[in-house]
Parts: C-alpha cells; sequence; structure tokens
C-alpha cells in the first residue's frame, strides 16, 4: 500500500511536471537574413554565419526573399545545406517571402513560387517548425491576403504556421484576416522622431490580435540608410538595443526576431561584412569599417532573459557604440529623419540622432564603469550586477574613448574604441550617421 501511494505521488508528479512544460510555450528567437544580400555566399560562408548565430543563441534565420531575384534559388540551396550538415540541423531556417524587396509580388503557386520554395524545403531537417507545422512570414503583401487563407492556394498545398508582417494594415486592418494567421510579426520597431522606442505599438498588435495568435517583436540595434540617388533617412538608433531588449520582458513575446543580421545598405546587421559585393551601391562608404558585430556579445544573456532561463555572468563584458563625429561636423547630404510616407514628420537628422557614447555593461557583481573620451576627465558609473546601461554626451570632447570595468579599485577590464573626431572622416563630407561598435 505504501509503496502504491509513493509511485502514485510521483506519477502525479510527473503529470504536473508534463503539464507545466506543455503549457509554458517554448520561445523563440530568430534573426533576419536579406537572402538578396547574400550573392558572394558560398555553403562556407552560410556555415559560419550559421555557427556565429548558433554560438549567440539565436534559433533560426528568417531568409527574407524579394521576387523576382536570380540570387535566391543558389542561395537559399547554399543555406539549406550549411544548415543541414550543421550538426544535424540543430539551427533552423524559414522562409520570409517579401512582397516589395524585388519590386513584385510573390506568386502563390506555379515555378518559382511560395508553394514551390516551401515544396522542396519544408520537409529539410533544417526547416522551422512551430506546433508541427512549417513556419512562414513575410515581408508586408497585404495585396495577396487571399493566398494565405485556409484551404486557399497555398495552404491546400499543405497547411504552414503563418505569422506574416502586414504591418502597413495598422491594428485597426487586421481583424477581417485573422483567420488567415496563427501569428504576427510587427515591423514597428524603431521610435517615431527625436524619442526613446516604447512598447505601445507590441501591445497594441497583441491586442489587436487577440489571445489565440502568437506575436513576434522585432529587436533592431539601428537604422540609417543612404543610396546613391535614393532617399535618405535616419531613426534614432541611440540607446535602442538595450532598451529594446529590455522591453521584451514587458512584452513576453512567443517569437524575437532581430533585424537584421545582414542589411547593410540600412545599418541595422549584426553578422559579419564579407565582402563590397554584398553591400547595396551606394553603401559601402558608411558601411566600411564600421563593423557591428560587437552587437552579438550581449545577445545570449539577452535571448536567456527573454525565454525566462537562467545565465551565468561569468565575466564582466561591456559593449559601446555610436556614430564616429558630431553631427555637426558633416554635411547631412539629403539625410532626413524619418519618412513622410509612412505617416511620420521628417525632421532634421541630427535632432533625431543624439552626439554621444552609448554602452552597457554586464556585470558579475556591482563595479564602476569609468568612460574617458580622449584625454579629458573619466566619468564614474555605478553598476549593479546584471545588466546596465548609460550614455554620455560627446560635449565637445574627442579622441580615442576607454571604457573600462573598475572594482575595488582595479581595472578588471577595459577597451577602447574608434576615435572620435569633431569632423566627419567620410572623404564625402556627409556625415556617418551609421554606429561604430566594440565590445570586451
Ligand atoms: C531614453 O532612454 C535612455 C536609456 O534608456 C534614458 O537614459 C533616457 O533618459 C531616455 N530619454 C527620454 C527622453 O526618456
Ligand atoms: C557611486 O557610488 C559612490 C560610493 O557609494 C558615491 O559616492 C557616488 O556618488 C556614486 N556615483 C553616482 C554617479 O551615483
Amino acid at each position: 500500500m505504501a509503496a502504491n501511494m509513493k509511485l502514485s505521488f510521483s506519477s502525479l508528479l510527473w503529470l504536473a511536471l508534463q503539464t507545466a512544460s506543455v503549457c509554458q510555450a517554448q520561445k523563440y528567437a530568430f534573426a533576419h537574413v536579406v537572402v538578396g544580400n547574400t550573392a558572394a555566399h558560398t555553403q562556407a560562408t552560410w556555415a559560419n554565419d550559421i555557427s556565429l548565430a548558433q554560438a549567440c543563441g539565436i534559433d533560426a534565420f528568417a531568409l527574407n526573399m524579394g521576387y523576382p531575384d536570380s540570387n535566391i534559388p543558389t542561395q537559399v540551396a547554399n543555406a539549406f545545406a550549411a544548415a543541414e550538415a550543421n550538426d544535424g540541423g540543430s539551427f533552423k531556417l524559414f522562409f520570409a517571402f517579401d512582397y516589395l524587396g524585388g519590386g513584385e509580388v510573390w506568386p502563390a503557386t506555379g515555378s518559382n513560387s511560395v508553394v514551390s520554395y516551401l515544396t522542396e524545403y519544408k520537409s529539410s531537417t533544417a526547416y522551422f517548425n512551430y506546433n508541427s507545422l512549417p513556419f512562414v512570414s513575410t515581408f508586408e503583401g497585404t495585396g495577396n491576403i487571399a493566398d494565405w487563407a485556409p484551404g486557399g492556394a497555398i495552404r491546400s498545398q499543405g497547411d504552414v504556421y503563418f505569422v506574416p508582417d502586414w504591418s502597413s494594415l495598422g491594428t485597426g486592418g487586421i481583424a477581417p484576416y485573422l483567420d488567415n494567421i496563427q501569428g504576427f510579426f510587427n515591423w514597428g520597431m524603431w521610435p517615431n522622431g527625436a524619442s526613446n522606442m516604447t512598447d505601445a505599438g507590441d501591445v497594441a498588435w497583441q491586442q489587436a490580435i487577440g489571445t489565440g495568435k502568437t506575436y513576434m517583436m522585432g529587436v533592431s540595434p539601428w537604422f540609417f540608410h543612404s543610396a546613391s540617388g535614393g532617399t535618405d533617412w535616419v531613426w534614432r538608433g541611440d540607446d535602442l538595443w538595450a532598451d529594446r531588449w529590455a522591453e521584451t520582458l514587458v512584452v513576453a513575446p512567443e517569437f524575437v526576431q532581430i533585424v537584421t543580421w545582414n542589411d547593410f545598405g540600412e545599418a541595422h546587421y549584426i553578422g559579419p561584412i564579407y565582402s563590397d559585393s554584398e553591400i547595396a551601391a551606394g553603401s559601402a562608404v558608411y558601411v566600411d569599417n564600421m563593423p557591428h558585430e560587437s552587437w552579438r556579445d550581449f545577445i545570449p544573456y539577452y535571448i536567456a532573459m527573454f525565454k525566462g532561463s537562467s545565465f551565468d555572468i561569468s565575466r564582466d563584458q561591456m559593449q559601446y557604440w555610436y556614430h564616429p563625429a558630431p553631427t555637426a561636423g558633416g554635411s547631412t547630404c539629403g539625410v532626413v529623419g524619418n519618412n513622410a510616407d509612412q505617416g511620420q514628420t521628417e525632421l532634421s537628422p541630427d535632432l533625431v540622432v543624439e552626439d554621444g557614447v552609448f554602452f552597457s555593461a554586464l556585470l558579475s557583481s556591482a563595479a564602476q564603469v569609468h568612460v574617458q573620451i580622449g584625454t579629458n576627465a573619466v566619468t564614474v558609473y555605478n553598476g549593479s550586477e546584471g545588466i546596465n546601461h548609460w550614455s554620455q554626451p560627446f560635449n565637445g570632447q574627442t579622441g580615442v574613448p576607454t571604457f573600462s570595468v573598475v572594482r575595488d579599485g582595479i581595472t578588471v577590464n577595459s577597451g577602447t574604441g574608434l576615435e572620435i573626431t569633431s569632423t566627419t572622416t567620410l572623404s564625402n563630407g556627409c556625415t556617418n550617421y551609421n554606429a561604430w561598435v566594440g565590445s570586451f
């Protein structure tokens, strides 16, 4: 009897644990890869991207694919070959059909279509499934919503777990299409005007889609776009990388999508810069020598927090970023702050962007952070265990900045950044609104 009691108690415990793990849906973190910017990639380049992304806890790449784009078939094949060869497909890929990027919309069926890509790749060991269905997203495509109806042109060929970005509908416009989606991806992840990003847009979209749908939240560090002969915009980056990850803890989405891995022209890349040939025409001038890879350093921590996992801060780390000269030290060269085409008020880019250094410290225990620009006075910040974030205005200071963690009067670790100059160093005299990013 006693033995039976014990057995049934442990059975109950087992059942309770199972139920808890079923109820707590697993969360996932993705990074947005613009396949159109991978023309020089080989399978080995993809393997490198995958290993770097997996090393910082990213679960999958969202493969953004414009239409038509002659690079797509080759590069999608390279990406899947690399992912399948990587540890039995433990890092995943899924399609994000871009209905604007290539200038035309995706055909639902036929050769080189949504259905043809899904048919070819959805059974891959590396294709990302959710709720046992192939996961699919989009960039826009609001003229083709009917293609995604239950039992419609695409789903009659095999069901999918569909999480589109149809942000242009606005939160008031999604209601008629809720049967077509399982979740929603909101592209709104940069602040409007000279202000910080808030989670108001995320909360509004979560309410608009209601319970029973999943939400994919965008996290991006920066946005500056300039191209030869094109329209040029900047949105406020500044504290965004730290602020936005903090907001994931409040919004608590099922999915986070980091935007982007490799959109160099829009200056929100966090992956390696391999070749000028993969950078949009006219953009290399502000991308070259401006690495962003150090933004990845805190991603393992941020993803662990987003997923509710524990994280062992085994060493003191910092990351720091800034545009390398005050905005007044160069010309705007046609860049505007924000974009009137998106219903925003355009303003001077120099009002949107703050002149200063932005820095975060992940500390194993309380310590001071010292910041010194050139040979100017050191500014001291009191940090506590865990994540800390601050900024410091240039205030006319120039020189190589030094960032240090100091504990009990001893410098534990420190690093230097790109020299801050009083005038732009771009040969065309334009302000470089892109960020230089470093870390230790
Ligand atoms: C913007 O965010 C930064 C970092 O979180 C904070 O220090 C600053 O006070 C904020 N600015 C405003 C106007 O709220
Ligand atoms: C940092 O802590 C020290 C010692 O507790 C204190 O004297 C100092 O005012 C603090 N600095 C700031 C900026 O809070």
